[in-house]
């Protein structure tokens, strides 16, 4: 496919690191290239790029734990917003998780980011009371 939405395999992580870091995701636990390897055998199915003529302008890594999805890593390339593939990729892993038995999707925004929301409202998300915690088991190791 030249054009499009296809699912992410591991010969794509490279240009992955490079559509991160131009869309300004931070690098976190999980982004090696060991652990991307071993997530995408789990939860591969829900792992979403478009490719623009050989380019990787857009990516959706979301994953289902039996009670909930998560989406992490929605990106796309800075030159290629606002034409509606950020709202594909969502499509395309909402549509993967539910035929999963996903029956709730959960998604987190850092702070730094809120401007971000406005898109996942036009998508139907709505903010929860919550606060989220966390406890890193092992160092983080900048890529
Ligand atoms: C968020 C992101 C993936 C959106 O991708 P996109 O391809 O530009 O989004 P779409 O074109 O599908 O937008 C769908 C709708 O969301 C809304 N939207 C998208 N970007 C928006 C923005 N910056 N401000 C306000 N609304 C926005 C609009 O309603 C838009 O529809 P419209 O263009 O017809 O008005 C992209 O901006 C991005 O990569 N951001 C940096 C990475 C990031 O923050 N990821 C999320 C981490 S939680």
């Amino acid at each position: 496919m030249i054009v499009g939405i296809q699912r992410l395999g591991m010969d794509d992580y490279p240009a992955l690191t490079v559509l991160w870091a131009g869309s300004g995701l931070s690098w976190d636990f999980g982004d090696d290239r060991a652990s991307f390897q071993a997530a995408i055998i789990t939860n591969g199915q829900h792992y979403w790029g478009y490719e623009w003529h050989g380019k990787l302008i857009g990516c959706v890594l979301a994953a289902f734990d039996g009670r909930r999805g998560w989406i992490y890593h929605l990106a796309v390339d800075p030159e290629f917003r606002r034409r509606g593939i950020g709202r594909l990729l969502m499509s395309a892993a909402e549509h993967s998780l539910y035929n999963a038995g996903c029956p709730k999707v959960n998604l987190l925004v850092e702070r730094h980011n809120i401007a971000v929301m406005a898109f996942y409202e036009a998508l139907g998300y709505h903010r929860a009371d919550n606060c989220f915690m966390e406890k890193p088991l092992v160092p983080l190791i900048p890529g």
